[in-house]
């Protein structure tokens, strides 16, 4: 089996990933850290050095060659399914999942880890919750075309670890 999980930065795509892929008996991938292992290099680097763009372009090289393993649970980045064709790969590969959190609870999750993600690292404290208000409706155009969206109003990985396995199995009508 092959899941993906997809959402916003601070989601919690990574911790959850983890849980899931140890409850399914699944090897878990997580996307930035393949990509900071590939290029010896941290993404707020790799960004500096480098750019956006040419981050966006290995990505998805990286994105494809991963989708072609046979089991995994793989987390993506915040951006994996709104650049290039990435979304079409992740559902054309693997079951993909959309983890919604409400805009306040990204911001407080996201406002003392930002300095680690070049997307919203010289964002102000005070800024940061309309650039999220402003950008996710934006990405949602791509985060909606997953085949599970799980909405929760809070982060809780064992409750939503949960949903996400009996969702999954709902989909792929296993009782
Ligand atoms: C990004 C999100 C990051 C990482 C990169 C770009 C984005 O991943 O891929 O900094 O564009 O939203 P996380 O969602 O794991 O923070």
């Amino acid at each position: 089996m092959k899941i993906c999980l997809i959402g916003f930065m601070g989601c919690g795509k990574s911790t959850l990933g983890k849980q899931l892929a140890e409850s399914l008996k699944l090897e878990f991938i997580d996307l930035d850290s393949a990509f900071e292992e590939k290029y010896h290099m941290e993404i707020t680097s790799f960004f500096n050095w480098f750019g956006e763009v040419k981050f966006r372009e290995l990505e998805t090289q990286l994105l494809e060659s991963l989708l072609q393993k046979d089991d995994f649970v793989l987390s993506t980045g915040g951006g994996t399914p709104c650049f290039n064709n990435n979304m079409e790969l992740i559902k054309k590969h693997a079951l993909s999942v959309y983890i919604k959190l409400p805009f306040a609870i990204l911001n407080e999750r996201l406002i003392h880890t930002r300095k680690k993600r070049p997307i919203i690292q010289h964002i102000n404290e005070d800024e940061l919750l309309s650039f999220i208000e402003n950008i996710v409706p934006k990405r949602e155009e791509f985060y909606v075309q997953a085949d599970i969206i799980l909405n929760s109003d809070t982060f809780n990985v064992n409750k939503t670890s949960i949903i996400i396995q009996k969702k999954i199995l709902e989909k792929l009508k296993i009782k």
